[in-house]
């Protein structure tokens, strides 16, 4: 049976809110090679298949998880934890908490696509139960390869 996820005092998950919107950008300006605008981040506030967990210790920004439900699947399509919170359950809390709420509807699967050299975001999601799927070569613009990586449903919590 799935346990419900418990945070640490002081820590709390809610949606993206537009007066969060600086404080993730700068967590995704300081992660990604390729940032999201903050245009993007507003864009996924009016897009009706779209959610932003945003993860808080008191009141500062630690992380923040994009998903998709489309077509009843589960789309990760971004996750980022501030530099300062690293390896401190952050991103394993908001894959956890999106996770728990899609397959507690009846969603079947979970996806996402991540670099191939990414070795944090590969461990995190194996760690969560995802499993290689498929590889896409030349995936991205600097020709890296894509690795396609799915969770089922039965799988979550195992
Ligand atoms: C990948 C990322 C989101 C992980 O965030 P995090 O909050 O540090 O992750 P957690 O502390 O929840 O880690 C959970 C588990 O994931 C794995 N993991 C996370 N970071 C890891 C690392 N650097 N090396 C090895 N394993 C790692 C471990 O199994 C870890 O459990 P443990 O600490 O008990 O060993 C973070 O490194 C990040 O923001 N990276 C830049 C953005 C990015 O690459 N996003 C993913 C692609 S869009």
């Amino acid at each position: 049976m799935m346990i419900s996820l418990v945070l640490p005092a002081g820590h709390t998950i809610r949606s993206l809110r537009h007066e969060d919107l600086a404080d993730v950008h700068a967590i995704e300006c300081s992660s990604q090679e390729h940032p999201w605008t903050v245009a993007q981040f507003e864009a996924e506030l009016d897009n009706p298949v779209a959610a932003i967990d945003v993860y808080f210790v008191d009141q500062a920004v630690a992380g923040f998880i994009c998903s998709w439900l489309i077509a009843g699947e589960l789309q990760i399509q971004n996750i980022a934890t501030a530099a300062s919170w690293r390896r401190r359950g952050v991103a394993g809390r908001l894959l956890e908490r999106v996770l728990e709420r899609s397959f507690s509807t009846g969603l079947q699967s979970a996806w996402l696509e991540v670099r191939a050299s990414n070795q944090s975001a590969v461990a995190l999601y194996r760690r969560y139960g995802f499993a290689e799927h498929d590889r896409r070569p030349n995936y991205y613009h600097d020709g890296e390869d894509a690795l396609v990586m799915c969770l089922l449903a039965d799988h979550h919590g195992e």
